[in-house]
């Protein structure tokens, strides 16, 4: 049954995720203005990620009955939060902006966690599988995008990698099943149409 006390703390880590922390703006960037637009860009389709990333995480956790599983979800969870502050600060270098929509994205991911957490433990731990391996493949094209002069944001993206990595051998690791192709492209295409959409608004 719905813990009452815990559904209420999901709502307050949300607003603490959604918050908009990024305010530090930095004037000694060699960027052009159109490098540093497209950086903007890149540098909020990652934050958004990451907003996911926590919505998923927190999501699945909320559902999980098996106390291992949870506690590493949750711990994979607060390396994801410090995801989620780099790229804040760097769209706050960037005087960026964070997307409009990241309400919606944390709704959606935060429900899609909460069926995962669901399934059986192979599976959920498939899930996991499948979206870090997911992440590294954007992270790679992501990193193309981004202006060459931008060595800061790519060490940013590059840093992150290495944990997403790690998350995909440890769920691999935990016996994660592979999902189903329909499952993959579904989850690969819904990511794309996202990513679309942050990167401009
Ligand atoms: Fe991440
Ligand atoms: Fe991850």
């Amino acid at each position: 049954m719905l813990n009452m006390d815990n559904f209420l703390k999901e709502i307050d880590y949300a607003l603490e995720v959604l918050e908009n922390h990024s305010n530090s703006s930095s004037k000694d960037e060699k960027l052009s203005a159109d490098e540093k637009k497209q950086s903007q860009r890149v540098m909020r389709v990652n934050h958004m990620g990451e907003v996911c990333a926590q919505a998923l995480y927190r999501g699945q956790a909320f559902t999980t009955d098996e106390t291992s599983t949870k506690e590493l979800i949750l711990k994979m969870c607060s390396e994801e939060r410090d995801h989620l502050g780099m790229c804040g600060d760097r769209i706050g270098e960037l005087s960026g902006r964070t997307s409009y929509f990241n309400v919606l994205w944390y709704a959606s991911s935060f429900m899609l966690g909460a069926y995962v957490g669901r399934l059986t433990k192979e599976k959920s731990l498939g899930f996991i599988f499948e979206t870090e391996e997911q992440v590294e493949k954007h992270l790679d094209q992501y990193t193309d995008k981004l202006p060459k002069n931008d060595k800061k944001s790519r060490d940013i993206l590059l840093e992150i990698k290495k944990d997403e990595t790690k998350h995909k051998e440890t769920a691999r690791e935990l016996g994660s099943t592979k999902l189903s192709d329909q499952t993959r492209n579904f989850m690969s295409l819904s990511s794309r149409v996202m990513k679309k959409v942050s990167f401009y608004f």
